[in-house]
């Protein structure tokens, strides 16, 4: 930690609203980092700090890749900005191939975003819009799914299932319900998939008795929930939902802002789980962090059905001033190269078993009642001190940082998503300091 009057520029912290903080404590004491390099921050005393995170879960090829570094800097001396309405650039138009490239066979057209939030409502608007082009208009409502994050914007936060995060901004879109979470106490303590559950998935045809399936566009769930806490599907659980809303005309949407690039294994968990979706999101790995953007790529199908009506007439009103930014399409172009170069995927392929083994080494430790590890994404949840929700996770993720180690602490679960790059050393290192963290901290 920080304290902001030994800053330099602490006096103009005092203007800054961050996000997702409680401004009156971080006004007194604020983490600060001033640069990274590969696995690591530096902190502004000069503190190397191991990034358990990957940054917000986006860092996933680690910190400072110069190829990427070269690019944007290359990028922003050519060409600083160009519109994307009615005209682009070189690299909009490859990147969006190369992403298809990497993409499900299938996907065919990708619409580019600035951030994941953008990328989910531009996926919700595609999906209604999908439904009308075809005239089957009665379709605009969505099923997203409790502990769903799907970002902050209000068709994402309306889909969203966490409910904390709505309470201050109703009214949001009013037709949509939620599947619930396909997990429960028996699988408990998993590494990748776990067995059972496939009631989870069926409940969606139960939802749909309900709803009237004719009225619902589409069904959006992040194929492994991220920010909600880590809870990988079931087995076979994808699958179901696949065939149930292919059956009921319902375009499936997953939501692959934290799952893409790498972090279970491949380029998207649609590849990792073996279920296409019709639209998905990304964002966060997209550009390695580096430059905001998003993207929803879309199905043939999907596509194809606005390509209808005269040709000067725009197919779908949507759209924002950066899409396709130059800055974010050189960062996007060198990810993916540096991702191919360097085999990221396939460096997370090979640290996963150790990854997940270290994690459910921590079973039996005081105080964790769960775990659940899938490629390099874990969380370990810890029991709440009485009467003090959150208190104990807040307490072991600031005891992690004052031990060189950054992790996420969300209410009392610790959610850890490293950089793809870390070695066996860091793995360890990440897992002993969360160890120790817990049992000093009590
Ligand atoms: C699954 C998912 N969707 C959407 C978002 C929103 O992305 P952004 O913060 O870039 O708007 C996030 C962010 O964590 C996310 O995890």
């Amino acid at each position: 930690m920080t304290d902001l009057a030994h800053l330099e520029s602490g006096r103009d912290s005092m203007a800054f609203w961050a996000p997702f903080t409680p401004m009156r404590q971080f006004k007194q004491q604020a983490m600060m980092f001033s640069s990274a390099q590969g696995m690591y921050y530096t902190t502004t005393n000069g503190r190397q700090v191991l990034d358990a995170m990957a940054g917000l879960w986006c860092v996933n090829a680690g910190h400072g890749q110069a190829k990427i570094t070269e690019a944007i800097r290359e990028a922003a001396g050519r060409l600083d900005f160009v519109s994307s309405f009615k005209m682009s650039h070189p690299a909009a138009l490859r990147m969006a191939e190369r992403l298809i490239d990497v993409a499900p066979a299938g996907m065919e057209q990708v619409f580019f975003t600035n951030s994941g939030s953008e990328a989910v409502d531009t996926a919700l608007k595609i999906a209604r819009a999908y439904h009308q082009a075809r005239g089957d208009c009665r379709r605009t409502r969505f099923i997203g799914r409790a502990k769903g994050y799907h970002g902050m914007g209000f068709g994402g936060l309306s889909v969203s299932g966490i409910g904390r995060q709505k309470r201050d901004f109703g009214p949001l879109l009013g037709e949509v319900a939620h599947l619930p979470l396909p997990y429960d106490a028996s699988m408990r303590f998993s590494a990748g998939q776990p067995e059972g559950g496939l009631q989870y998935a069926h409940a969606l045809t139960q939802l749909l008795e309900i709803q009237d399936p004719g009225t619902v566009a589409a069904v959006i769930i992040e194929p492994v929930t991220g920010s909600g806490g880590v809870y990988p599907p079931p087995v076979g659980y994808l699958h179901v939902l696949r065939e149930i809303c292919d059956r009921h005309g319902i375009l499936l949407i997953f939501d692959e802002v934290i799952t893409g690039f790498g972090r279970l294994g491949s380029s998207f968990a649609a590849q990792a789980l073996g279920v296409t979706p019709d639209i998905m999101t990304t964002a966060k790995g997209l550009t390695n962090g580096a430059v905001p953007m998003g993207g929803v790529i879309v199905s043939a199908a999907v596509y194809q059905a606005f390509m209808r009506g005269p040709e000067n007439a725009i197919e779908l009103m949507h759209g924002y001033t950066y899409s396709a930014h130059p800055l974010a399409c050189a960062a996007g172009l060198a990810t993916l190269e540096v991702h191919a170069e360097q085999g990221i995927n396939e460096q997370a392929r090979a640290i996963e078993p150790l990854w997940q083994a270290c994690a459910l080494a921590l079973q039996g430790v005081q105080w964790v009642v769960d775990i659940r590890a899938i490629g390099l994404l874990c969380a370990v949840e810890l029991a709440p001190r009485e009467g003090a929700v959150g208190a104990r996770g807040a307490a072991v993720a600031q005891s992690c940082f004052e031990h060189g180690v950054l992790v996420r602490g969300s209410g009392d679960t610790i959610v850890i998503s490293p950089p793809l790059v870390i070695t066996r050393d860091q793995v360890a290192q990440i897992f002993d300091t969360l160890r120790s963290a817990i049992l000093s901290v009590a």
